[in-house]
């Protein structure tokens, strides 16, 4: 080997074996620095109320990029210019390179309107600017996903859940209207009321009927404080029980969750906002210094207080400083008592700048031996798919989050004519089993999840092929809105921006 490949393979080494050097060092005082800049950089805009005047001249500058795009002869397709580093999916774009990129600069919150009940969004807004800026009014949305960097663009087109969503559904159902700009560049507003085909085909659509360019909210009043209490379960059975119970109960509690620490094992937690504490039981979790949330939720299993004030905020972003779990891999110490008091404030690292940053052999690594899928399944089939993905991956901690899933037409609806109960499995992180491969035990359970009439988020690999993924998610009233808007021309269809091979 010569100097050049030595030094090369040794970096590589240290990359891949001490990445949490570089995390440190590096990425994580740069991740700083970006949210600073977008803090004050949103608070400014917001107070100068700047936002809305401008939001007018985004849109004309999308319908100008729209209209160069049929001038140029429209060759190719088209897609937001976002870089597929930016998103939260761990996943890369390959179509990117190859399409027609419309550049969406819509960053901003336009209005909270108090008398209506409504907060109208761009789509770029992110989860953390949306709360903090609600919160201090003493408002929130009904459903807000909890990792900050989550956007409302991606959850409208994607996917969003929370653990309120047993009571108001998915992100797509506390939206009102949707204001998109179509191939064709004119601009539509679309409600329940207003075009009801194209407002119930955007949601999970992938920016594959046109771009959004805002959306009003639904808000609801906030209070200050989450009360939550935890149980800890010690079988499946209980587990599923008690989950169960809990996501049934009448007048129910606002906040449901699960986290199963082994097959046998794991902790269920209520929750509902209130403004009246027991002073000795508030316990600000998002605070730097304090320990991971999942780890946190395990020391339930010893003796003390099984209720807990938590300051609404901490709450609801519980889960983004250790993105869930998936911060151990990568900073397998960041959880140690020293590090958080020291540098613990610097964290979680932008999953923006982690994917920037990971070189071929890392990705090769992680996609190997890591498994990411969020899998929505009836509630009654809880037990089996609990069972089914320990036998297939094993992989613990697993988040279990209950759901409404309404019979609104579109592409993921609760195939009956009334409102069913499902629940996001969630698998992050090392399967535990000696023959796991990626391919096969993801297609085995991808698989099992079709036949419980379920869904696959897909902001995560899938391995479908086109008729699977058809058979998962109904077409029907989103081919027809893709032919009325003449959409093949434009752009792909989900399928094509989300299967594998569409990915790096
Ligand atoms: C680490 C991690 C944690 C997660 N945690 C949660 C969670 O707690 N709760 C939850 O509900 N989900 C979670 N998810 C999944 C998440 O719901 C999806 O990734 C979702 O799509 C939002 O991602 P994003 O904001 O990065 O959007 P993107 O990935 O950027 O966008 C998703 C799709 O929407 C399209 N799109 C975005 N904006 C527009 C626009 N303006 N016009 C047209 N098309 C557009 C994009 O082209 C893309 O196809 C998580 C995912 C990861 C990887
Ligand atoms: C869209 O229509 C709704 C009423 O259905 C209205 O409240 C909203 O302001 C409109 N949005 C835009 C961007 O015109
Ligand atoms: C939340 O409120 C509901 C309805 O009042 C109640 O049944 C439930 O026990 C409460 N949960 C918690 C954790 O206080
Ligand atoms: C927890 O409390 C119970 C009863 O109060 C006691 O019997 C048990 O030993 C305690 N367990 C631990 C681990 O302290
Ligand atoms: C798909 O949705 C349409 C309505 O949009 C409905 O008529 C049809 O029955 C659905 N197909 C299946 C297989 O559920």
């Amino acid at each position: 080997m010569n100097m050049a490949a030595q030094a090369d393979s040794l970096f590589e080494y240290v990359l891949i074996n001490y990445r949490w050097i570089f995390v440190i060092f590096f990425l994580l005082p740069l991740s700083l620095l970006f949210e600073i800049f977008n803090c004050t950089r949103n608070w400014i805009v917001f107070k100068l109320s700047s936002a809305p005047k401008q939001h007018e001249k985004k849109v004309r500058n999308i319908q100008r990029q729209i209209k160069e795009w049929r001038n140029s002869g429209a060759n190719q397709q088209m897609c937001t210019a976002r870089p597929g580093w930016q998103t939260m999916s761990f996943r890369q774009a390959r179509y990117k390179s190859s399409m027609f990129n419309v550049n969406i600069n819509m960053v901003d919150v336009l209005e909270v309107n108090v008398e209506k009940q409504y907060v109208r969004v761009e789509p770029m807004v992110t989860m953390g600017q949306l709360s903090a800026t609600l919160a201090p009014l003493g408002w929130t949305i009904p459903v807000l996903p909890e990792i900050d960097d989550l956007t409302v663009g991606g959850l409208v087109m994607g996917t969003g859940i929370e653990s309120s969503s047993h009571k108001f559904g998915l992100f797509q159902h506390i939206c009102r209207n949707f204001e998109i700009a179509l191939c064709d560049g004119s601009i539509i507003n679309c409600s329940k009321d207003n075009d009801p085909d194209l407002f119930y085909s955007i949601p999970w659509s992938h920016g594959t009927l046109g771009f959004l360019l805002s959306v009003n909210l639904d808000i609801i009043p906030a209070e200050k404080y989450i009360k939550l209490e935890y149980e800890p379960v010690t079988s499946l059975k209980d587990a599923c029980e008690v989950f169960k119970r809990q996501t049934y109960k009448k007048d129910n509690n606002q906040f449901i969750e699960g986290l199963m620490f082994s097959k046998d094992k794991g902790v269920i937690m209520t929750g509902n906002m209130t403004s009246q504490v027991e002073e000795h039981l508030v316990n600000p979790i998002g605070r730097w210094y304090k320990p991971w949330f999942f780890t946190h939720v395990e020391s339930k299993f010893r003796n003390g207080s099984k209720v807990e004030y938590i300051p609404l905020r901490d709450y609801y972003h519980r889960h983004t400083k250790s993105l869930f779990w998936e911060l151990n891999d990568i900073i397998p110490f960041g959880n140690n008592p020293l590090f958080r008091y020291l540098l613990g404030w610097m964290m979680p690292p932008k999953v923006a700048l982690l994917k920037l940053t990971q070189t071929a052999a890392t990705k090769k690594l992680y996609e190997q031996n890591h498994i990411i899928q969020d899998m929505l399944v009836p509630i009654e089939r809880l037990e089996e798919s609990i069972l089914k993905f320990h036998n297939a991956v094993r992989v613990y901690p697993l988040w279990l989050c209950p759901f409404k899933l309404t019979p609104e037409p579109g592409l993921v609806n609760s195939r009956t004519s009334k409102d069913e109960m499902y629940v996001d499995i969630g698998v992050y992180g090392v399967p535990k089993i000696s023959n796991f491969k990626a391919v096969e035990s993801t297609r085995d359970i991808e698989e099992f999840v079709r036949n419980v009439k379920g869904y696959q988020m897909l902001y995560a690999d899938t391995y479908t092929t086109r008729e699977e993924f058809r058979e998962m998610f109904n077409h029907s009233l989103y081919d027809k809105v893709r032919e009325r808007f003449q959409c093949n021309r434009a752009f792909p269809e989900v399928y094509d921006k989300v299967n594998k091979n569409a990915r790096i």
